[in-house]
């Protein structure tokens, strides 16, 4: 449906130029109220008429919303798209795109600042340090633990895990990954990284990241038995999905010392951060920021409203999710 010639579609959230810009060239675009709930039905009554809906990840994008008439496709700005269920979008017809690429380096940087930063202590620090606690070097203040020649282990070696192995090079890591589909021998060579099973992965590695999409497979991929396997000493990084890992069972092990600490940036019930995690100073919770670079907020922005723009004008959206919509 349009009005004045231009198909209109709904913008859940606003994003950052050039974003706008493109869309306000294909489409007559609508907002959605910052105060609406974010459920299926308000989006549905929110989006009824339109073409198009430019999500984000806290966006329930399912069967409710995508029985939508007029609707063709849902352009997410992330690369993460468990917010959008596929095969309903599928059945319908509507096309859905998301913004891969663009992040990988920024996601990988903070996946790395998350690892040096609870290795090092340096948000307790510095809590430490403005309430007036600071009252000389002493030999055994803040003591951390060395991230130089310490082994990582991956779980998901994607092009973000394929990040955060190239930047632990640098740091003399060793690496080891745990993923159903094996790096070519020349990346793994060039990565310096070694392909092992989830177990060994757990018991041998002296810091854990997380680089997974969330799908029905990685749901709770680490739980109590897997925090089990884990040395006391090993410290715990999340930055792909908060539900891949069981957050209940995380706290536990963290109580227990059967891990030693954890960066996060994803959880499970976002924004809600387990209240377990609040009190405790060896983890660090960051608010879902890992892409939250200006130049890497603006190209996502610009990849979904190009995605967006080149579906509604009849084209085929460049980061199309399922083809099959689109013959
Ligand atoms: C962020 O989490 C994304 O999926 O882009």
């Amino acid at each position: 449906m349009s009005t004045g010639g231009k198909p209109r579609i709904l913008l859940m959230h606003p994003i950052l130029e050039p974003g706008p810009t493109i869309l306000a060239e294909a489409a007559e675009v609508i907002t959605y109220p910052p105060d609406r709930p974010l459920d299926g039905e308000s989006i549905k009554q929110a989006a009824e008429g339109c073409v198009g809906i430019v999500s984000q990840l806290m966006d329930p994008i399912r069967e409710t919303v995508l029985s939508i008439p007029d609707l063709k496709i849902v352009s997410n700005v992330a690369v993460g798209f468990d917010n959008i269920d596929v095969a309903a979008a599928t059945a319908h017809k509507v096309m859905v795109t998301n913004t891969p690429g663009v992040l990988d380096d920024a996601t990988a940087d903070f996946a790395f600042t998350l690892l040096m930063a609870t290795a090092r202590r340096i948000v307790e620090a510095d809590n430490f340090n403005r309430q007036g606690h600071f009252k000389g070097w002493a030999i055994d203040m803040m003591l951390g633990v060395d991230v130089f020649g310490a082994t990582l282990g991956l779980i998901g070696v994607g092009r973000i895990g394929r990040g955060v192995a190239h930047r632990a090079k640098g740091f003399n890591m060793r690496v080891l990954y745990y993923d159903p589909h094996p790096l070519p021998p020349d990346a793994e060579q060039q990565l310096g990284a070694t392909r092992v099973d989830l177990g060994r992965l757990l018991a041998e590695s002296d810091f854990v990241s997380v680089h997974v999409p969330l799908t029905d497979e990685t749901h709770h991929l680490l739980s109590t038995a897997q925090f089990g396997q884990m040395k006391p000493s090993a410290i715990l990084i999340n930055t792909s999905r908060g539900p891949v890992i069981d957050e209940a069972a995380l706290v536990e092990a963290l109580k227990a010392k059967k891990v030693a600490g954890a960066g996060l940036d994803v959880y499970e019930r976002e924004p809600s951060v387990h209240p377990g995690l609040i009190p405790m100073s060896n983890v660090i919770l960051a608010p879902h920021i890992a892409s939250a670079t200006t130049r890497t907020r603006s190209e996502m922005s610009a990849m979904a409203a190009r995605n967006m723009a080149t579906a509604i004008r009849g084209g085929r959206p460049p980061n199309l999710l399922n083809p099959e919509v689109k013959k």
